[in-house]
């Protein structure tokens, strides 16, 4: 699997401490079954001051470090981005920092206010040519009040991940019903970890991937771990991936009781067969190479 948010570098934000707990993290990770981990600390002005110089010097250290230790995990860049003003124009400065230096880029909202002016930061993104992809809108407070707002941005372009923890429960049953209910109104691109530390905030990637099973099937899954993250590192453009399949919910409208008692009928196909364990390892020499 390709994990693409993660808080794993020493020191820099709230995630790891320091080195220990990201070499923690970094064997957890692979013993979730992670090959690729995007490493995207916190950038919010005045609060997380990182810069993506400092970020590159940090992935270099941590590699280093996990190539020593022989714990098989390829590190790539990136930042979890806060809403600002001209992220544009500090992209373009290398200040900011996309994923792996891609289209794609991880954006972050307030968590408890919505921002009036949220629109328009996609916006002069989206047509500078990146691809936003909006962390975690289900564990935001506001979510319920502007649902539409999340089907608004997709509509316009706009990538969503959900976290894993929220599909396994780990963040409270709010955020796992609104992560249930974006996922099955297919608004969701893609799933990662967000993982902070090796204690609440694991990486729990392949636990996630399994509660996604159970609601969109087998093959939509797939898609959310490895047919897009990989996608996102190849800077493919985002109309050549698959797209988010609605899945045919029974009561889905209705905050979900247990998730057994959903019925998922989405078309299958025969892709996930294709791109078996060969298919992925062809595809990481392709892009590591
Ligand atoms: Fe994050």
């Amino acid at each position: 699997m390709i994990d693409l948010h993660s808080h794993i570098l020493p020191g820099i934000d709230d995630g790891a401490p320091n080195l220990e707990m990201s070499v923690a993290m970094a064997r957890a990770s692979v013993a979730n079954g992670v090959t690729v981990l995007a490493c995207t600390p916190h950038i919010m002005p005045g609060v997380w001051n990182n810069s993506g110089p400092q970020i590159r010097q940090s992935v270099a250290n941590l590699q280093k470090t996990l190539n020593e230790l022989e714990i098989p995990l390829h590190l790539v860049t990136g930042a979890d981005v806060h809403i600002a003003p001209d992220l544009v124009g500090a992209i373009r400065s290398g200040r900011v920092l996309t994923l792996h230096d891609t289209r794609y880029i991880l954006l972050e909202l307030p968590h408890h206010v919505a921002p009036v002016h949220a629109d328009e930061c996609f916006f002069q993104l989206l047509t500078a040519g990146y691809v936003p992809v909006f962390t975690h809108p289900e564990r935001l407070s506001w979510i319920q009040q502007h649902y539409d707002l999340m089907r608004r941005l997709f509509d316009s372009g706009v990538w969503m991940q959900i976290t894993a923890g929220s599909l396994t429960g780990s963040f409270g049953s709010r955020a796992k019903y609104w992560a249930e209910k974006m996922l099955c109104d297919g608004l969701v691109h893609i799933l990662a970890s967000d993982t902070h530390n090796v204690g609440h905030r694991s990486p729990v990637l392949a636990e996630g991937w399994d509660a996604a099973r159970r609601l969109v099937g087998d093959d939509e899954a797939y898609h959310l771990v490895v047919t897009r993250p990989y996608g996102i590192l190849n800077n493919d453009l985002p109309g050549s991936l698959p797209a988010p399949p609605v899945a045919q919910l029974e009561g889905r409208d209705e905050m979900p009781a247990r998730s057994g008692q959903r019925k998922y009928r989405a078309a299958r196909s025969d892709q996930h067969d294709r791109m078996g364990d060969g298919g992925i390892s062809r595809w990481m020499r392709q892009l590591f190479r």
